[in-house]
């Protein structure tokens, strides 16, 4: 099930402010592997502005989780990290964590997929919530609580007085992943990371959890919102960036990305995802094959083995993203997108043939836009 209410603007005036508050720039990961090294992330370059709220989506495996995570500094000493990463005029890549930590301080903040695993089963909930606060220095015991309880308010704790005392199993998932989102916010940030926070949760609850983070959001808060449910993206975000084996394929602002898709892929992930206000017999269209890593350099599109459109270039030049005249704004990865006179016929004439330049065979029902 997938929320597919229309974006909100945040604080209902007109574009959020300008000003860049993270800069990534061309950010690689590498892992060694037992097959050699794995780029989990290639060369992706992100922004967000201040209030902006930026949605990454893919399928599974595609570097959202490392990205963030190298934003944040908390991958495994083993990966290999390059790049640039500038938080508010600060450069983050090279400083060693606790540099790091003491930088960022209370600025930066993140909420992970599973509230279970992020809280200490042994720790009660109120004293989980506040370590921020206390870790960046409040000693006022009265004042520390009162922040705490206000927070959980804030999110929608009922009973904040009786919970502080109640240990994370006494809890119901929401609840938890509320504790989680408090304990994130409770200092503050400027910049909230939250990494699929309601995949583990059904539908309503994940409805709520994303209400509460909208709403924090409202006060200038800047947000990196990883999913891979294109209904919560569409819904919940300002712009969107869509990753593919380690690469951002397509990125746009989220109107712009629903209205036009343009790179097959974030085509195929539109079709393959049940929306709410489709009618009720929409066939849901899986996107052939899977991601593949391979460890070695790629060539090439690293789509094109699963693309419809494909054609004898993509399968020898990696596509870099560009924006056409239309909008300055969209960037795409491809060579014959979706929706241009020259992607559309490269699609026409795989569909002739029967078949893409990959060896890919295209029924001729298939995908019709
Ligand atoms: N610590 C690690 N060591 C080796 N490989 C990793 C590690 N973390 C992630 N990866 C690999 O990096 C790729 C991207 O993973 P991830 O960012 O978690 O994907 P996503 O969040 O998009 O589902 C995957 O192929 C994953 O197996
Ligand atoms: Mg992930």
């Amino acid at each position: 099930m997938v929320d597919t209410e229309r974006p909100e603007p945040l604080s209902g005036s007109g574009d959020p402010p300008r000003d860049l508050l993270l800069d990534v720039k061309d950010l690689s990961v590498e892992f060694d592997t037992g097959h050699g090294p794995l780029r989990a992330v290639d060369g992706i370059s992100l922004q967000i502005r201040t209030g902006e709220r930026l949605g990454i989506v893919g399928e599974s495996g595609s570097g959202k989780s490392v990205a963030a995570r190298a934003v944040m500094g908390l991958l495994p000493r083993t990966a290999r990290t390059t790049g640039q990463i500038d938080f508010a005029g600060t450069e983050l890549l090279g400083l060693d964590p606790n540099q790091r930590r003491t930088l960022l301080g209370a600025d930066v903040s993140m909420v992970f997929q599973d509230p279970m695993t992020a809280l200490n089963p042994v720790v009660r909930v109120g004293r989980q919530i506040s370590e921020g606060l206390r870790f960046h220095g409040s000693n006022d015991r009265q004042a520390v609580r009162e922040a705490t309880l206000e927070m959980m308010r804030r999110v929608g704790i009922p009973d904040a007085e009786a919970r502080l005392r109640a240990y994370p199993f006494e809890m119901s998932g929401g609840m938890r992943q509320r504790i989680c989102i408090a304990a994130a916010l409770i200092c503050g940030p400027r910049l909230l990371i939250a990494d699929e926070p309601t995949t583990a949760l059904d539908v309503t609850i994940q409805r709520q959890i994303l209400d509460v983070l909208t709403d924090m959001g409202r006060g200038g808060m800047s947000m990196l919102l990883i999913t891979h449910n294109l209904g919560v993206a569409a819904s919940r975000t300002d712009r969107v960036a869509v990753m593919y084996s380690g690469r951002v394929v397509e990125t746009a602002p989220t109107a712009d990305l629903f209205r036009t898709p343009r790179h097959p892929y974030t085509v195929g992930l539109m079709r393959s995802m049940p929306r709410l206000a489709d009618a009720p017999h929409t066939r849901l269209v899986a996107i052939p094959g899977r991601q593949v890593r391979s460890a070695g350099p790629t060539q090439g599109c690293r789509f094109a083995d699963r693309c419809a459109s494909a054609q004898p270039k993509c399968l020898r030049i990696e596509p870099d993203l560009t924006t056409d005249d239309s909008s300055p704004d969209h960037a795409y990865a491809c060579f014959f997108p979706r929706g241009t006179a020259h992607g559309e016929a490269a699609l026409a004439s795989n569909r002739a043939a029967g078949t893409t330049a990959a060896g890919l065979s295209v029924p001729e029902e298939e995908v019709s836009s």
